[in-house]
């Protein structure tokens, strides 16, 4: 009942690793740690330069630039990834799309195309790399969602929502994949510096380093928790928000956050 609930990994050396998302922020942190414990990564994103110049420092980095959008482009990569590096031992999803936005600000062109990237490529991931790890009987997915998912904060009128159907997504895919030999992870950064957040024209408490929200998802990773969500001392808060009855909630939001 308490043991962890994937399989511990003992190290990264020699993993093959693929990372959607690696051309900045907390991908291409993911990415510099993994190469620099010994895995073979292939750094996806849509811009090419940032992926060959990290890659360019590494003996086992592969560069796999395509937009994650465009449904079709899925199989090409993968068979590219294949040839180059084998069969991935670990997908983790991290690319992302956010707008702060007001409800009344939200305009459904623009949603669509935040939930193509923030959840429908998600989809094609899974679609892509399942069949051959469910044929081995081992492999590993992890989805980068957010604290802005645990429940409706202001702002994230699209993102929240594509984050909140991550998590749910993450619970569906432990409960198929796990009696499967599969490991899955949910992953729950709280605020992160990266160009991401740098639309944000408000304090972010408890901010984090990409290089501190990388080494905090590898220690989850390796030691085999389902879900990683850091730092403790403000994503626990925002857990014990989320048990509250809605009307202390929002009468909270209302009173702390200054919202206008
Ligand atoms: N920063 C935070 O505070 C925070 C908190 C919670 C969760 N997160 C999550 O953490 C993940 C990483 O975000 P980040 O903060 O590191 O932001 P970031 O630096 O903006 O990274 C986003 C990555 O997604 C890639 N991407 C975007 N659209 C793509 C597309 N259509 N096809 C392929 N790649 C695409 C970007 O590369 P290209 O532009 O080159 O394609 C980039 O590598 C996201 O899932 C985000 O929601 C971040």
């Amino acid at each position: 009942m308490f043991a962890s609930m994937n399989r511990p990994i003992a190290s990264l050396a020699g993993q093959r690793i693929w990372l959607i998302g690696a051309s900045s922020g907390i991908g291409a942190a993911l990415a510099e740690q993994a190469l620099a414990a010994g895995a073979h990564v292939t750094l996806s994103a849509r811009r090419e330069a940032p992926l060959q110049a990290l890659a360019a420092r590494f003996d086992k980095a592969h560069v796999l630039a395509f937009d994650a959008v465009d449904l079709a482009a899925w199989p090409t990569a993968y068979a590219q990834l294949c040839a180059q590096m084998g069969e991935p031992d670990l997908l983790i999803f991290c690319a992302a799309d956010y707008q702060p936005e007001r409800v009344w600000d939200v305009r459904a062109a623009r949603a669509e195309q935040m939930l193509k990237i923030n959840l429908i490529s998600v989809y094609c991931a899974i679609e892509t790399v399942l069949p051959a790890m469910l044929a081995r009987g081992r492999g590993g997915i992890g989805l980068i969602a957010s604290v802005a998912g645990y429940m409706g904060l202001p702002n994230a009128s699209v993102y929240g929502p594509s984050k909140a159907a991550l998590i749910n997504l993450a619970e569906i895919l432990y409960s198929d994949l796990h009696p499967k030999g599969l490991d899955v992870y949910l992953i729950n950064p709280g605020f992160v510096r990266t160009d991401l957040t740098a639309k944000n024209d408000f304090a972010m408490p408890a901010l984090q380093t990409p290089q501190q929200a990388a080494s905090a998802i590898w220690q989850g990773i390796t030691d085999g928790a389902f879900e990683i969500h850091f730092p403790h001392r403000f994503t626990n808060t925002l857990k014990f928000l989320q048990l509250l009855p809605y009307r202390v909630r929002f009468a909270l939001f209302e009173r702390f956050l200054k919202i206008s």
